[in-house]
């Protein structure tokens, strides 16, 4: 199995692009399944899960061609409507095909997604939003089978204990663009990822307002629009962590292509940290020579700080003098990294959802384990600064979601190379 052999203590310099959003991707990939018309997609970032996806709706029936980043996809007829368990099984969004079969053939059966290594996720809103639609959901033998005969718009609330849904606004909106009528979602979930799903369904002719805010009201339509091309956001995370990477390696890197506007929460951190940030004209400049300072973050839904961003900050905030805090409001299990910094020489205490964070002078080389997507970077940003040789193992979690991640950190200085 890959690994990671980090050599540390290399300061970074240069430059570094930012790929597409993964985030952004998978939903987008799914909700081409909608049209009958073929649909040209760049700056889609070469992931696994992306390659995942391009597996499930090829299986469903469409045709799709990935190369360089662009994919084109093209699904005449829709030949299945069932998400097996082997897919989903290996990505939870996988379920965002259920709202696009639910809107293209009014039938979808979806694998149950299960929970994850980050803790238990529900999908109750998912189901709650598409039964307003009409759609009539029944759970059996671990699969959700979806009918939706009679596709109505309606108000969708979907206040769930965490706030808001990411994937359940985006599947709600899907569903919501072949409905009769006009949805109302409330509160909706704001993230830029959501707005791009919105921007590329009004691209196919679905009439969408308010995306970006917390009601997005979707009229339903039953023509798409021809020769659409929609090119993907640039992965606010992907961003944020090689930012991460020049905080904690004391270097200067400009990161090409960052949306500082999708930013402002994870650049206003790095400013309080000591980090100098400024906006380019195509991107961030990122210095982390300074002095450096403790702080405390809240994870939430954005504009909030991103929880897919805690684990980065957990393993800077590991090395800045002084007692910093991480409270993890979203997801419950998500301190995983915490035990794996603690045996780079961390002094990291866990209580409850909030991680106290004493900084050492310096984390010390060892072998790891990463656990999932965002832990892994976490670890390899650790190990870029760490005294020695870092060894990460089951890179596979990080293959998910950042494309090229060796690559980019070698043309940046850093010495890290994949191995068995
Ligand atoms: C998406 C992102 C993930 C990110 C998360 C939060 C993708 C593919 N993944 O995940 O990287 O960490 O947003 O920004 O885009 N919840 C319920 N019931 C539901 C659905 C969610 O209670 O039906 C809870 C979840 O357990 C969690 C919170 O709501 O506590 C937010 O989850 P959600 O926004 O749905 O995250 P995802 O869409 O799964």
């Amino acid at each position: 199995m890959a690994r990671f052999f980090i050599e540390g203590g290399r300061r970074l310099s240069g430059e570094v692009d930012i790929s597409g959003a993964k985030n952004s991707a998978l939903p987008i990939i799914a909700a081409a399944l909608v049209t009958d018309k073929r649909v040209v997609l760049k700056n889609v970032p070469d992931v696994f899960d992306v390659r995942t996806m391009i597996e499930l709706v090829t299986h469903l029936g469409a045709h799709v061609e990935f190369r360089r980043n662009t994919l084109t996809i093209h699904t005449p007829r829709v030949k299945r409507v069932e998400a097996p368990y082997d897919i989903v099984t290996r990505m939870r969004a996988s379920y965002y095909v259920l709202g696009a079969l639910v809107a293209r053939n009014r039938r979808a059966t979806v694998a149950m997604p299960g929970g994850c290594a980050i803790g238990p996720r529900p999908i109750d809103l998912h189901i709650k939003g598409l039964t307003a639609l009409g759609t009539k959901i029944d759970i059996s033998d671990g699969y959700i089978h979806a009918d939706a005969r009679h596709l109505q718009g309606q108000n969708v609330d979907l206040q769930g204990p965490k706030g808001t849904s990411v994937g359940a606004t985006i599947n709600v909106m899907l569903a919501a663009c072949c409905a009769r009528g006009t949805t109302v979602i409330s509160p909706a979930a704001a993230e830029p990822e959501v707005l791009d799903v919105a921007n590329f369904l009004c691209a196919l002719g679905v009439e969408i307002n308010g995306q970006g805010s917390h009601e997005i009201t979707v009229r339903g339509c039953d023509t798409f629009n021809d020769n659409v091309r929609y090119s993907i956001i640039p992965d606010r995370i992907e961003a944020g962590t090689f930012a991460v990477a020049a905080a904690i390696t004391r270097s200067r890197i400009l990161i090409k292509r960052a949306v500082s506007e999708h930013m402002t929460s994870v650049l206003e951190k790095l400013r309080e940290i000591g980090v100098v940030v400024r906006e380019t004209h195509n991107g961030i400049s990122v210095n982390g020579r300074g002095r450096r300072h403790a702080t405390d973050i809240f994870v939430a839904p954005y504009p909030g700080f991103p929880t897919d961003m805690q684990a980065q900050f957990m393993a800077l905030l590991s090395t800045v003098p002084g007692t910093s805090t991480i409270k993890e409001s979203i997801f419950e299990n998500r301190f995983m990294q915490a035990n794996e910094l603690m045996r780079m020489g961390a002094n990291i205490t866990i209580e409850g959802d909030t991680a106290v964070i004493k900084g050492v002078k310096m984390l010390s080389g060892t072998q790891l384990m990463a656990s999932d997507l965002r832990a892994s970077s976490a670890l390899v940003l650790a190990g870029l600064s760490a005294k020695g040789i870092t060894v990460v193992r089951r890179i596979y979690h990080l293959d998910r979601g950042y494309e090229k991640f060796e690559v980019k950190l070698r043309r940046l200085g850093a010495r890290i190379r994949r191995g068995k």
